[in-house]
């Protein structure tokens, strides 16, 4: 088995459910960075976030990783759209994607904590778990590549 085909596997194991629910399938709509999705970009994250720590000589939880990187984002706007609402984004989605992935799933610590942290160090708590540290870091890497209309 190929490693992209390891990792689509692990992700719909510990993710489908959270891929095919009908929020996050309402994410295709809205833009994240360049002309990429919320949606893509949250199975972007999972999948880089996946991939660093397959290489990583360190036991993980996968599924804590995963879910938490599916939901990193989980908001349902265009950020890019004028409205009060809006302003501050940067600073106060993870709270509000935090409270909408606790609406619908039972998240665990780790879990949790990725939602929470990921915009470390704008936002200033730093990551608590391993699982955290390597979201926060796939999903610099995704934004910087998808702002570049790099794919990967
Ligand atoms: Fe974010
Ligand atoms: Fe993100």
């Amino acid at each position: 088995m190929g490693l992209i085909e390891y990792m689509k596997i692990l992700i719909m194991a510990y993710g489908e459910d959270i891929i095919k629910s009908k929020y996050m399938q309402e994410q295709k709509k809205y833009i994240q960075h360049g002309n990429v999705s919320v949606f893509d970009h949250c199975v972007g994250v999972a999948s880089v976030a996946t991939y660093i720590s397959i290489f990583l000589p360190i036991k993980l939880n996968e599924r804590a990783l995963i879910r938490g990187a599916l939901l990193h984002d989980y908001f349902l706007y265009d950020w890019h759209i004028r409205d009060d609402s809006h302003k501050l984004h940067g600073f106060r989605h993870a709270k509000v994607a935090l409270i909408n992935a606790e609406r619908d799933f039972s998240l665990c610590k780790i879990e949790k904590d990725i939602i929470k942290k990921h915009m470390f160090p704008l936002n200033i708590a730093p990551p608590r778990y391993l699982e955290s540290i390597i979201v926060c870091i796939a999903d610099k890497i995704c934004a910087v590549l998808e702002t570049l209309s790099i794919s990967y």
